[in-house]
């Protein structure tokens, strides 16, 4: 698996990045967690993504309690947290209504209560998981640059932000945001021309690209898009050495050439191991316009 700096003065990451907000759904142990991190290390995939709110608040204890059983495992991987959402639940009984809040003191509030459940003095990339639209990008950059400041987060960035979002805090920060994390994929290009990705082109800042097989909805028959993209995959497959429509949506996003990390979300270790190949495939011009058409439905302009 190759590596790639995040942006010019950011962290190196795996070009992969393994994604854990679905991890609780198959109710695993910590030992089973600690079975996959190994498993991902063994593919070089070293860069985990998670968040305060994963699981209702409960993933990043799981991969606390998973990290501690390995000494020195923490120190192999690159840690990227979120914080920023908060919906009523046990954790947050004093929360009324699913709101967002990214001013600088909830955010090192939320940043540190992460630190204490993954068992950890810092994380490589912490990001503001949305952005919240009551808050001065003055105030929320007050608080990463604070996080900054204190070592104890490496990089910051953000993700689901709009270019103009991501322009206003990025010029109050003492250190650039290093990435924009959004859902790009074959059933959401968007990305490509909204002026996303041309921003992180143009900044040097790779974004990383959420959801990267659509949440599984491009295998979902009911998916009119679904039909369409299996037949596309399976002609191109003898060109890929008979890669999948899921290695060929992998490699989709890893040719756009703002060079997107993709998130995976898979709790299958034999679709890790499949997603971990992928990204050696260099899909031709041909055949990543070929996807596009079989997604949209419809022929490019
Ligand atoms: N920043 C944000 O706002 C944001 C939002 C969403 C996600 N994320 C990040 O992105 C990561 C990935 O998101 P995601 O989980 O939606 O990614 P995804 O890879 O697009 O979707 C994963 C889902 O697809 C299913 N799947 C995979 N291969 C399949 C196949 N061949 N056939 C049928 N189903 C298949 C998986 O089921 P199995 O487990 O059974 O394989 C899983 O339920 C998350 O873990 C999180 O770290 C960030």
């Amino acid at each position: 698996m190759k590596r790639i700096k995040i942006a010019p003065h950011g962290p190196e990451f795996s070009r992969m990045v393994y994604g854990t907000w679905r991890l609780l759904d198959t109710k695993p142990t910590a030992q089973e967690i600690n079975r996959r991190l190994h498993a991902c290390l063994e593919l070089g995939i070293t860069t985990l993504d998670t968040a305060e709110i994963y699981g209702l608040y409960e993933v990043e204890q799981l991969l606390g309690a998973a990290l501690a059983l390995t000494p020195g495992l923490r120190d192999k991987l690159e840690l990227v947290t979120k914080a920023g959402i908060y919906v009523p639940c046990s954790h947050h009984p004093e929360c009324r209504t699913a709101h967002y809040n990214a001013t600088g003191p909830q955010l090192i509030q939320s940043f540190e209560r992460s630190l204490r459940l993954l068992g950890t003095d810092h994380v490589e990339l912490f990001l503001v998981h949305r952005p919240d639209w009551l808050t001065r990008a003055d105030d929320t950059a007050a608080g990463l640059n604070e996080l900054l400041r204190s070592g104890k987060i490496r990089a910051a960035g953000v993700s689901n932000y709009s270019t103009s979002q991501f322009d206003l805090l990025n010029a109050q920060m003492a250190q650039p945001l290093v990435t924009n994390q959004i859902e790009f994929n074959l059933l959401h290009p968007e990305p490509i021309n909204d002026g996303t990705l041309h921003q992180c082109e143009k900044l040097g800042v790779r974004p990383m690209a959420w959801s990267p097989l659509a949440g599984g909805r491009i295998f979902d028959p009911s998916n009119s898009a679904a039909p369409r993209l299996a037949a596309a995959a399976k002609d191109m497959a003898s060109r890929y050495d008979g890669a999948t429509l899921e290695q060929l949506a992998y490699a989709w996003i890893l040719a756009h050439p703002s060079h997107p990390l993709p998130v995976i979300g898979t709790n299958k270790l034999e679709r890790l191991q499949s997603a971990a190949q992928a990204e050696a495939i260099v899909l031709e011009r041909e055949d990543w316009y070929a996807l596009w058409v079989a997604a949209q439905g419809c022929n490019i302009p």
